[in-house]
C-alpha cells in the first residue's frame, strides 16, 4: 500500500512558456499513473510560502505535447490523486478584446468550446476508474469556480498586480493559430481571448469535483485583432511576452498561498 498523501494547498498547471515554478523548494518528483493513463510529465511537489504546491507542465516540460494530444483527464486525476482540491490553470492566450493586450493577465469567467475530437468527459463508458460508469451531467453555467476566482482576484489586488476581471475564453483546436476570419467569428460570439487548452480541462475539473480557475497570460494579439491587422504571430513573441508577465504571475501565486 502506498502512503496517503498530505494535502496539496494548490495545484498549478503551467501552459506554453511556463514549464516550472522557480520558487518551489524541497521538490519531490512523482510520475503517477492514473485510471486514464499518464499525465503530460512529472508532478513537481514542493513548498512555496510555507504551503504545499504541486506543479504540472500541461504540454510537458519540453513542450512536446500539442494541445489536442494532452491527456487532460490524466493530468487532473494525477493532481487530485496527489491530494489537490483546487487547481490554478495558467493558460497562454491570444487577446481579442482591447483590454486583453499582450502581457496582460486575465481571469476569464466564461468560455466557449470550439475544440473537437478530444476526450472531454470522464463518462466514456469504462468503469475502471471506480466511478461505476455513472453518467455525469455537471452544472457548467459558471465554468470557473467562483470562490477560487474571487481568491485569485483578491490575491492579485493584494500583490498589486493588475488582472482583468472577467471575459470569455474561446477554446480552439490548434495547434495552428487561427485565421483572421475565425478570430472575427470568435469576437462576434463574445470571446475576449483565445487559447487551445482551456477545454476540456475546465469541464473535466468540474466532473472531478475540483475547484478550478484560469489565470490567462496574453502572449499576442489574436489574428487580426491588434493595431496592425496584418501582423504575423511568432513563437518568439509568444514566449517573450509570457516571460515578461511571469513575475506578476509569481506574485499572484504567492499572495494566493498567503491568503
Ligand atoms: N490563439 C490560440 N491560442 C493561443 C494564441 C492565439 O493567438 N496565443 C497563445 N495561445
Amino acid at each position: 500500500m502506498s502512503q496517503p498523501h498530505p494535502a496539496i494547498d494548490l495545484a498549478v498547471i503551467g501552459g506554453t512558456g511556463v514549464y516550472a515554478l522557480a520558487e518551489l523548494a524541497d521538490v519531490r518528483t512523482e510520475l503517477p499513473g492514473t485510471p486514464y493513463g499518464a499525465p503530460s510529465g512529472p508532478l513537481r511537489i514542493g513548498a512555496l510560502g510555507g504551503r504545499r504546491v504541486a506543479f504540472l507542465a500541461r504540454h510537458g516540460e519540453r513542450h512536446s505535447v500539442p494541445p489536442h494530444r494532452i491527456n487532460y483527464r490524466a493530468n487532473l486525476a494525477a493532481l487530485q490523486q496527489a491530494g489537490a482540491t483546487r487547481v490554478l490553470a495558467l493558460n497562454t492566450v491570444g487577446g481579442i478584446a482591447p483590454a486583453y493586450a499582450p502581457r496582460v493577465l486575465g481571469c476569464p469567467d466564461q468560455l466557449i468550446d470550439y475544440t473537437w475530437g478530444r476526450i472531454s468527459t470522464l463518462c466514456e463508458g469504462d468503469a475502471e476508474d471506480g466511478r461505476g460508469g455513472a453518467v455525469l451531467h455537471v452544472d457548467f453555467g459558471e465554468p470557473y469556480t467562483p470562490s477560487l476566482r474571487a481568491q485569485l482576484l483578491a490575491a492579485a489586488a493584494h500583490a498589486g498586480v493588475a488582472v482583468v476581471d472577467g471575459g470569455c475564453y474561446g477554446a480552439t483546436q490548434g495547434p495552428r493559430l487561427e485565421t483572421r476570419a475565425e478570430i472575427a467569428r470568435l469576437r462576434r460570439d463574445g470571446c475576449d481571448l483565445v487559447g487551445m487548452t482551456g477545454m476540456p480541462e475546465a469541464g473535466l475539473a468540474r466532473e472531478l469535483g475540483l475547484d478550478y480557475a484560469c489565470l490567462a497570460i496574453v502572449a499576442n494579439w489574436a489574428a487580426g485583432a491588434g493595431p496592425d491587422p496584418d501582423a504575423t504571430i511568432t513563437f518568439d513573441e509568444v514566449l517573450g511576452n509570457v516571460a515578461a508577465a511571469s513575475a506578476g504571475v509569481s506574485r499572484i501565486i504567492a499572495a494566493l498561498l498567503a491568503g
